[in-house]
C-alpha cells in the first residue's frame, strides 16, 4: 500500500510540471526558514544551551565550533572588526564600498553615503562592482571615499597587486578600512573558493602599505591569548564569562588587525 503510494506520487512528479514546481518551491521556501532560523539568536543560544563549553576539557582535537563561533553567537572576529571599524566610523561616508555585501557598512549608514559591494564572481546578486582586486584594468579609478575591505587579503595570494588595486580604487583622500587575520584557523569555505594563502602580522601590513600609502597607514593589532584560544576553539564572544578580557591586547597574540590607510592628496 505505501509502496504504491508512493510510486503513484513519482508517477505525478515526474510527468507533472507544476507538482515539479511546487516540490522545489516547498524545498527552496524550508532551506530559506532553515538558514534564517539559523542566524537568530534564538538558534544560537539553542547552539550554547545544547553544548555548553567544557573549559577543561582541552585534549579533544575536535573544536566546539568549526564555523568560528558563528553558529554559537558573535564570532571572535566579527567582535574586532566592530571594534575597529566603530574607531573609524567618521572615515565610513561618501561614496563607500564593501566586499561581497554591506555586512558592516549598513551599521554605519549616514546621509549621503552609498554603499557599492565588490565581488569576484559574477552570480552574486548584491555584486555592483564586480572585480578582482589583482586585475587592475577591472578596477574603476579615483572612485570611493572608503573601502571596507573585512577578511578579504588572507584570500589573495598576489598581495603587492592587491594593494595596488587597492590604492586605485580610492579617490584621493579616500579611506581604506581593512581588517585581516592574525592567528587563526583556515577558513575551509574561501580555501575551497579562492584560497585562504596569509597569516599577518603589524610587521608584514606595515611592509606592505607603506611603499604606497606611507605615513597615512597605521596598524592596530587585537586580541590575546584568550581570544586566539576562544578563536581556535570556535567559542562565540557570549561563550565568554569575562568579555572584557577580549580588549586586552597582547602583541604577540595578534588575533585580528585593522589597517587604516589614506590615499594622500596630490601636493
Ligand atoms: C571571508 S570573505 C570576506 C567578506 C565579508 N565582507 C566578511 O568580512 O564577512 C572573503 C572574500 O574575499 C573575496 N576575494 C577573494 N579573492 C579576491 C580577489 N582576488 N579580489 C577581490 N576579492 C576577492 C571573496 O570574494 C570573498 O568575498
Amino acid at each position: 500500500m505505501r509502496t504504491s503510494v508512493y510510486s503513484c506520487l513519482r508517477f505525478i512528479y515526474r510527468h507533472t510540471p507544476l507538482a515539479q514546481r511546487c516540490v522545489h518551491l516547498g524545498h527552496d521556501l524550508f532551506k530559506s526558514i532553515k538558514w534564517h532560523f539559523k542566524q537568530s539568536s534564538f538558534s544560537k543560544f539553542l547552539t550554547r544551551w545544547v553544548h555548553p563549553v567544557q573549559f577543561s576539557n582541552l585534549d579533544s582535537i575536535r573544536p566546539i565550533s568549526q564555523l568560528f563561533g558563528t553558529d554559537r553567537g558573535t564570532g571572535i572576529q566579527e567582535y574586532y572588526i566592530r571594534k575597529f571599524l566603530t574607531q573609524h566610523q567618521n572615515s565610513i561616508q561618501g561614496r563607500t564600498l564593501e566586499v561581497q555585501e554591506n555586512l558592516y557598512s549598513k551599521d554605519f549608514q549616514k546621509y549621503g553615503m552609498t554603499v557599492d559591494i565588490l565581488h569576484v564572481e559574477p552570480s552574486n546578486p548584491k555584486a555592483t562592482l564586480i572585480a578582482d582586486l589583482t586585475q587592475l584594468n577591472s578596477l574603476p579609478e579615483n572612485q570611493f571615499d572608503c573601502f571596507i575591505c573585512t577578511n578579504t587579503l588572507n584570500f589573495i595570494f598576489d598581495l603587492p597587486s592587491a594593494i595596488e588595486g587597492i590604492y586605485k580604487l580610492l579617490k584621493p583622500g579616500g579611506v581604506f578600512l581593512g581588517t585581516v587575520a592574525g592567528v587563526t584557523q583556515i577558513s575551509r569555505y574561501d580555501h575551497e573558493r579562492w584560497g585562504d594563502y596569509w597569516r599577518f602580522t603589524d610587521k608584514s601590513l606595515e611592509k606592505l602599505f607603506m611603499p604606497l600609502f606611507e605615513k597615512t597607514c597605521s596598524i592596530t593589532p587585537y586580541g590575546n591569548v584568550v581570544s586566539a584560544i576562544a578563536l581556535l576553539q570556535g567559542l562565540a564572544v557570549e561563550d565568554l564569562e569575562k568579555t572584557e578580557l577580549l580588549d586586552k591586547v597582547d602583541l604577540d597574540y595578534q588575533v585580528t588587525l585593522g589597517i587604516f590607510a589614506q590615499k594622500p592628496l596630490p601636493s
